[in-house]
């Protein structure tokens, strides 16, 4: 997908440069990112909106995998930025991201964390919770700043996966919820609030979602909302976020739909649950973070050692793992992978992945089709963009790897592999253990 293809030599080649070439130069484990992937997948969301008419905001979920450059090029293809901690916000400040355009999220942000956003004149916080409006109020009267809000509702749908579920009551440490009247109290506490200002409100009903039935139902429980809040307590929504969650493919049998046709199901419900309760048309924000980014990044890693359990099953043990991909060994999550320096090669065995942490949970991918594989080879896991670099760890004391962008046969390092003075850099020996040697 995106610009991968296999060249002249049977390799894997990715933005035009040959991967083996990448893991001679940058070493291993290593992110590549296709910048053209991520370009596309940008603007198939921000031409989507523009074609629906509405007032729009396309804000990537930063989670998915905040660096320096990465806010760059969210910054250059005009879309929004969306922070969830002082650290993503001082990446995206520091990569110059317009502050204008960022919103912040989070259940529990700190007083420290609402006065770094608001001096820095960010677009809009994202309340959650009836602790935060009287902080962030009080926050913003002492700056004399007024701040734009939304308010973050829990809509009562919950998105599994593939199929969502419809509750009344939702359990969740996250927003106001609709069912009990809380949504309803939070526009009520924070229009009296004398330094916020009201945008909207925010809805996120889950992640990697495949079918677009949640998001039209969050739409029209939304609309049903701002039509009471309109009514009873005068208070009109401009903005309606939707949040992200839009699904990507992992494996054969997810099946994400094209970013134009959630996009159309989100402006056709909001367009038909608001305009038939003569509502002004709101403005439609959207927070996507994984499909953003998710497809658009690949892990390189070399091959160390086997071991064959005759009739049993072979392991095949790579230079990362759970350091750099923690997402099998948290959500049981699924990848594929090809063997980069040998791509044209038919499938002679399988194995499976094992990372190299001292964990037998360390495990990439169970039962995978392979070429034979020799120590040194390169395998290519796919997919690994979204919520891999973001999620990395030391644990074992492992250097995070490199990450590079590809584009057009170039490659550029955008994060550098970390070194070992990185991992004992904040480390502190007590001046009496010094003593004592
Ligand atoms: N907006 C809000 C409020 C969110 O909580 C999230 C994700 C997003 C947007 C972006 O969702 P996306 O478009 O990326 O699905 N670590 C997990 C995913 C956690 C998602 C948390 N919130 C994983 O690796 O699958």
């Amino acid at each position: 997908h995106g610009t991968s293809q296999i060249n002249d030599q049977g390799r894997l080649e990715i933005g035009g440069v040959d991967t083996k070439k990448l893991t001679e130069e940058f070493g291993t484990p290593l992110f590549v990112y296709d910048e053209a992937l991520i370009r596309q997948r940008c603007r198939e969301y921000v031409d989507a909106f523009r074609a629906s008419g509405f007032q729009f905001q396309v804000a990537y979920a930063s989670k998915a995998f905040c660096v320096k450059a990465m806010c760059r090029i969210v910054a250059e293809e005009g879309m929004s930025l969306d922070v969830v901690s002082d650290g993503e916000l001082y990446t995206a400040l520091e990569a110059g991201f317009p502050a204008e355009r960022i919103h912040f999220h989070g259940n529990n942000k700190t007083p420290e964390e609402i006065e770094m956003a608001i001096d820095a004149k960010i677009g809009c916080f994202v309340v959650d919770n009836f602790s935060e409006l009287p902080v962030l109020n009080s926050i913003a009267a002492e700056k004399r700043q007024n701040v734009n809000v939304l308010l973050r509702i829990t809509p009562g749908v919950e998105a599994h996966t593939h199929e969502f579920i419809s509750t009344g009551q939702t359990d969740s440490k996250f927003g106001f919820d609709l069912g009990n009247g809380s949504a309803y109290k939070a526009v009520e506490e924070a229009s009296k609030l004398s330094s916020l200002t009201i945008l909207g409100v925010h809805s996120h009903i889950g992640s990697q979602i495949f079918e677009v039935e949640g998001f039209r139902m969050a739409a029209e429980r939304v609309a049903d909302f701002a039509v009471q809040v309109r009514s009873e307590l005068q208070v009109t929504f401009k903005v309606i976020n939707l949040g992200g969650g839009f699904g990507i493919r992992y494996v054969e049998g997810h099946t994400p739909l094209p970013v134009a046709v959630y996009v159309k199901a989100i402006t056709d419900a909001v367009r038909e649950n608001f305009s038939s309760n003569d509502y002004p048309l709101p403005a439609i924000w959207v927070e996507p973070g994984r499909s953003i980014v998710g497809d658009a990044g690949t892990t390189l890693y070399t091959v160390g050692t086997t071991k064959d359990i005759p009739g049993v099953r072979k392991y095949v043990a790579v230079d990362g793992g759970m350091t750099d991909n923690p997402r099998p060994a948290l959500y049981d999550s699924e990848y594929e992978a090809v063997l980069a320096n040998r791509a044209t090669e038919p499938a002679e065995e399988v194995v499976s992945i094992a990372g190299k942490c001292c964990e037998s949970g360390d495990m990439l991918i169970w039962d995978l089709s392979l070429p034979k594989v020799e120590n040194g080879d390169i395998l290519a896991v796919s997919c690994t963009g979204a919520y891999n670099y973001a999620m990395a760890s030391n644990y074992n004391r492992i250097r995070r790897p490199a990450v590079v962008f590809v584009k057009d046969g170039h490659a550029d390092l955008i994060v550098k592999r970390e070194s070992y003075k990185d991992i004992i850099g904040n480390d502190v020996i007590p001046e009496r253990m010094k003593q004592a040697n």
